[in-house]
């Protein structure tokens, strides 16, 4: 493992991904881990993150002194190498302007870190500070005008540092840096992969469970249901999932999703159908916020009181899929929260249960490979992300069972068609929406006055900003005829074009 610590850099997570890219596992760590702590990890390399701090300022996050006596090989990149350089005595400063960009690097001392690689090269900075001298015992390694410590060594102590962020793609050379520190440096043997992580994880987990029971709430989607099939497969029968039909999934999802887990991977789930109670607190309510709020309270209600019902087998663990974007967006020491996420809605605090999250390191693809290896169907592995809402907040102000059918038969139709059309990877997101409104047409001769049903499609990469996609015309058009012929009280179709912001992607 290469621990990297977190000084709330933007591209910290990023440090982490390159480095298991590379076959050598790697976690993202507080900055307050104790030496002890970390010592207890045994790591073979430690990357010092970068961050938002001046390493001057009183107060500014520091790491435990002590980890630096450990004799591990670190790598301190931006932030990280001006805490070392301030840490040792050597001097950094406030550059006379903020450095963001490329910028042309050079190498003047080719240390193990710059092994191979050209002595002129293009690097990613993002730097207001500066280090003006190096501390005593380190090289400078490289340099540009702007810059003059931009890399620095001692190699005695195993201890390197650069200013840019070879982390990022526009650093030429960044990832034969980091190959280098990893393999040369730290003498990682490049051997970790999916198969490793499902054989630690399956370990863990059977260490951290005993013959005791565990909860899984499964939604059907990627990340519970990963979730669930990497813990059956560690404890079997002990692992019972709960899958809850609020009355607002997509046409066919309840049933596929109690096939490809009971029978599929014979697991034990004990399915909740909980429509008509959904249903009935949704009755009149036409406020998005409200609707979202009784959608999310009603399930923890519901949830609750089922997995209390479980009493004979005593439910010790809860099992969440929660990914290490999560973690980030929730907050962590010392990133900025920018929105709390809450898999299971934020649980009772009375449910005395311990968590299990397996995936908590992973990213979003990682989370597909590890679906797939897990041999979990590819339907489930990409299927689209889909709100814990559902449906509720597809179907604009008030819910009725008939617009509910509108928009669960119209959306079959789209989603059939764009997987015929091929085009179900690469658009990120598509669903139809019913607005509130109805307007007049004619059909057979005879004036209609029914409902619009709008389609929403987008490409994304994190669903954060998106734009709206490029379907085809004639298969626009294909979807269109569909669902006004096959779907009733439907006489128009509007297509959604616009990007996020100023939209959401989502209607309500
Ligand atoms: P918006 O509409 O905010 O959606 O642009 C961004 C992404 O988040 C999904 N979404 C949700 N996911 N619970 C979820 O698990 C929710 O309450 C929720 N609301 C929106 C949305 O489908 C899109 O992918």
């Amino acid at each position: 493992t290469i621990v990297v610590l977190d000084f709330g850099g933007q591209y910290n997570q990023l440090i982490t991904r390159r480095i298991r890219d590379l076959g050598v596992y790697s976690e993202l760590h507080s900055h307050k881990l104790t030496a002890d702590e970390l010592k207890e990890m045994n790591p073979i390399g430690i990357i010092f993150s970068g961050g938002p701090n001046s390493a001057y300022v009183e107060g500014s996050p520091k790491c435990d002194p002590a980890i630096y006596d450990l004799g591990i090989p670190i790598l301190g990149i931006c932030y990280g190498v001006q805490l070392m350089t301030h840490h040792f005595g050597g001097k950094v400063d406030k550059a006379s302007h903020r450095e963001y960009g490329k910028a042309l690097l050079n190498v003047e001392n080719q240390s193990p870190l710059f092994k191979g690689l050209p002595i002129e090269q293009t690097v990613w900075m993002s730097h207001g500070d500066k280090i003006v001298a190096p501390p005593e015992g380190f090289t400078v390694d490289a340099s540009n005008p702007s810059c003059p410590v931009a890399a620095m060594s001692d190699e005695s102590r195993n201890l390197y540092g650069v200013q840019f962020h070879p982390e990022v793609r526009h650093s030429e050379f960044g990832n034969d840096l980091l190959k280098n520190f990893a393999f040369d440096i730290c003498g990682a043997k490049g051997d970790w992969s999916m198969e490793n992580f499902i054989e630690e994880e399956i370990k863990k987990i059977r260490e951290q469970v005993g013959d005791r029971h565990v909860l899984c709430a499964l939604s059907g989607g990627v990340d519970s249901s990963v979730v669930a099939v990497l813990i059956h497969k560690a404890i079997g029968d002990q692992l019972t999932c709960m899958f809850i039909d609020h009355g607002l999934l997509r046409k066919g999802e309840a049933e596929s999703v109690m096939e490809t887990f009971t029978q599929g991977f014979n697991m034990n789930v004990v399915k909740i159908d909980a429509s008509e109670r959904f249903l009935t607190k949704l009755k009149g309510v036409t406020d998005p916020e409200q609707k979202r709020k009784i959608i999310g309270n009603e399930f923890i209600y519901v949830f609750d009181e089922e997995s209390a019902k479980l009493k004979d087998k005593k439910m010790d663990f809860l099992a969440q899929g929660t990914l290490y974007t999560d973690i980030i967006e929730s907050g962590t020491d010392t990133a900025q929260t920018i929105k709390s996420h809450h898999n299971v809605g934020g649980l009772p605090e009375d449910m005395a249960f311990e968590l299990i999250e397996p995936l908590n390191a992973l990213f979003k693809d990682e989370v597909r490979a590890l679906g797939t290896e897990l041999g979990i169907p590819d339907e489930i592995v990409w299927r689209q992300p889909f709100p814990g809402p559902g449906l509720g907040i597809r179907v604009l102000g008030e819910i009725t069972d008939e617009k509910l059918k509108i928009v669960r038969e119209s959306d079959a139709i789209l989603r059939e068609e764009i997987k015929k059309a091929g085009l179900d990877r690469e658009i990120w997101q598509y669903f139809t929406a019913l607005p509130n409104m109805r307007s007049v047409g004619v059909m057979g001769d005879t004036r209609t006055y029914d409902y619009t049903v709008g389609i929403r499609a987008v490409t994304s990469i994190d669903g954060m900003t998106s734009d709206w996609a490029r379907i085809p015309w004639d298969v626009l058009e294909i979807i269109s005829t569909r669902i006004v012929n096959e779907v009733e009280h439907v006489n128009r179709i509007v297509y959604d074009i616009t990007s996020k912001p100023p939209s959401t992607i989502e209607w309500e």
